[in-house]
């Protein structure tokens, strides 16, 4: 439980609940060679979730400072071999030999603990040319190597196998530098530029309604400002917003239309406003506290959105672990909800709960419904639980962490809460398990071909409970102009993954420009890619 870690102290628990005699096997003498080694496996494996300087990103704690530097290398070696799944960390005991487990340890407290800046990570090492090899996917279930551009999926829950029909995997994406070549492919017609590179962390993005682009540069605290797309699609200017933020993400302005008064921000756990008129490229005063949301371990992404009539806030709180009991687990109260406020931050109340983790809120132009875009549970094998986008119906459940959708109850939950079955609803659209959907957007612009009008794009940071790994893809939902899905969903923006399965680049966050272009966040590159429809021609361009 991410709880329990908080809880471990350096001098009397041991590290996770390892056993005593954890650090009896002493680890054998590692030369700087091993250490060299240690760090060439950290970069392949580990960096992609604690990060590059290991010092954790998101919900996923740092390496570089803290319990692992304080607990004995045994501990930590122990901890790595068997792996906390249901937590998110994989088991390292198949994956790595007993001798590249040791490695990482020694390179992980070569890192010196006590905040010391760790040695700059080293580039990844070559990619493995070897190409992933496994049997194909049972349709409508995918994987990278099936993904392309305008196929059209369909999960229902007929498809859904039993929880454990396959082991829960620990695949995290393995991330190498984009290798020349490598790049966004989009459907015919449409072209894919790198509008700019070189950010920290970038996730969530939005367009203000005078056009700029506002993007989170959450790790860091900070909200960037871009402003315009030059002839050969680069930005015209770019301005650093605000510092000191905690873990932003979510970002709305208000009150919609033409002259919106503030930018909302999502940090970790607060609601904040800074004052805001248009054209803005730098905050004009201190943040203004709005509201105080659960923060603490597990989820941390934050959205913001206000519904159409501006009367209320949408708050989406992930879950803070997997699977834990909110009866049980106090830090999972309030979590794993929507939460509504006025917009002065007065009125809280539950607006829809059991969605683990809605990371992607956005209100639907049309009907005026909030929608989300949810990762769901992990640990119950590779074709479960199908992540979803789904408008979200107010007093709504939708089963986590008891059931999930169809009635079936989560096999760690057995026999709890029977009087929520016939509750929890089956979000519009089933997207293959594990895919991490993060960002969506209703597309309203007029550069796409007609047929994409009010279209959902989602971004789909990839999976890493899956043996064959998916996502790590841009999604659209076709609405067919009536505002509702029908469960179909296609593959838009796909390639980020080579052949041999290793990973160079992470949708995060989608926008719409004023002139009808879509941009999209990579965390993977750090950058921001633009894809325009051209008719035809050259499907990249750079
Ligand atoms: C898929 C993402 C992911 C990958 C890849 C990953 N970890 Fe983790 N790791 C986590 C998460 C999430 C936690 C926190 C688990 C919890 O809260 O109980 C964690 C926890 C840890 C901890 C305990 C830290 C603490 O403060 O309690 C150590 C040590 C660790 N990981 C080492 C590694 C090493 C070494 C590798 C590479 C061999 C690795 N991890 C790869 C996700 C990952």
């Amino acid at each position: 439980m991410f709880a329990a870690v908080t809880a471990v102290s350096a001098q009397n628990a041991s590290f996770h609940n390892a056993p005593a005699d954890a650090d009896a096997k002493a680890p054998p003498p590692l030369s700087p060679a091993d250490v060299d080694a240690g760090k060439a496996t950290y970069v392949q494996r580990c960096a992609a979730c604690h990060g590059l300087n290991a010092k954790g990103v998101a919900n996923i704690p740092s390496l570089a400072t803290g319990p692992t530097q304080s607990a004995k290398p045994g501990e930590v070696f122990w901890y790595i071999t068997k792996g906390d799944l249901s937590n998110g960390m994989p088991s390292w005991a198949t994956t790595l030999t007993d001798e590249q487990r040791w490695q990482v340890v020694g390179y992980l407290k070569s890192l010196g603990g006590g905040g010391a800046a760790p040695a700059a990570a080293a580039p990844a090492a070559a990619p493995e040319a070897a190409k992933f090899d496994a049997p194909p996917p049972t349709a409508p279930f995918t994987d990278f190597r099936f993904e392309k551009p305008g196929l059209t999926r369909k999960v229902t829950l007929a498809d859904l196998p039993k929880p454990f029909a396959t082991e829960s995997a620990g695949n995290p994406a393995r991330m190498v530098p984009r290798p020349e070549g490598a790049w966004p492919q989009a459907p015919e017609g449409f072209k894919v530029q790198l509008y700019t590179t070189g950010l920290t962390n970038p996730r969530l993005i939005r367009t203000a309604p005078n056009g700029d682009f506002f993007v989170a540069e959450t790790s860091k605290g900070e909200i960037h400002v871009f402003r315009g797309i030059t002839a050969d699609g680069k930005p015209q200017e770019d301005s650093v917003f605000a510092t000191g933020l905690n873990k932003p993400f979510g970002i709305a302005f208000y009150p919609q239309g033409p002259n919106p008064k503030w930018v909302y921000i999502g940090n970790l756990d607060s609601v904040v406003r800074f004052p805001y008129k248009n054209g803005d490229l730098k905050a004009t005063a201190a943040p203004e506290h709005i509201a105080g949301i659960p923060g603490g371990r597990g989820h941390t992404t934050r959205d913001v959105r206000f519904s159409l009539d501006g009367k209320k806030m949408w708050v989406s709180v992930g879950s803070g672990s997997n699977v834990d009991d909110p009866d049980t687990t106090p830090a999972e109260k309030d979590r794993a909800d929507i939460l509504e406020f006025n917009p002065d931050g007065s009125g809280r109340r539950i607006y829809a709960y059991g969605i683990r983790n809605c990371v992607g809120e956005e209100v639907n132009p049309k009907t005026g419904e909030l929608w989300c875009s949810v990762n769901e549970r992990d640990g119950l094998g590779d074709n479960l639980v199908p992540d979803y986008i789904t408008s979200v119906k107010p007093g709504g459940f939708y089963g986590w962490p008891w059931w999930y959708m169809g009635g079936h109850q989560d096999p760690r939950h057995e026999g709890k809460h029977p009087e929520l079955k016939d509750k929890v609803i089956t979000p519009d659209v089933l997207l293959n398990p594990h895919n991490a959907s993060l960002q969506m957007t209703f597309y309203e612009g007029k550069q796409f071909p007609a047929e994409y009008a009010g279209d959902i794009f989602a971004a789909e940071h990839g999976s890493w409970n899956r043996s064959a790994r998916v996502g790590y893809e841009v999604i659209r939902v076709p609405l067919h102009g009536t505002g509702h899905a029908t469960g179909e969903y296609q593959d838009f923006l796909t390639g980020f993954v080579l052949p041999s399965g290793q990973v160079w680049g992470r949708p995060v966050g989608v926008t719409v420009a004023h002139d009808g272009a879509l941009l999209v966040t990579d965390d993977g590159t750090n950058s921001i890619w633009l894809v325009t429809y051209t008719g035809g021609g050259a499907k990249t361009g750079r």
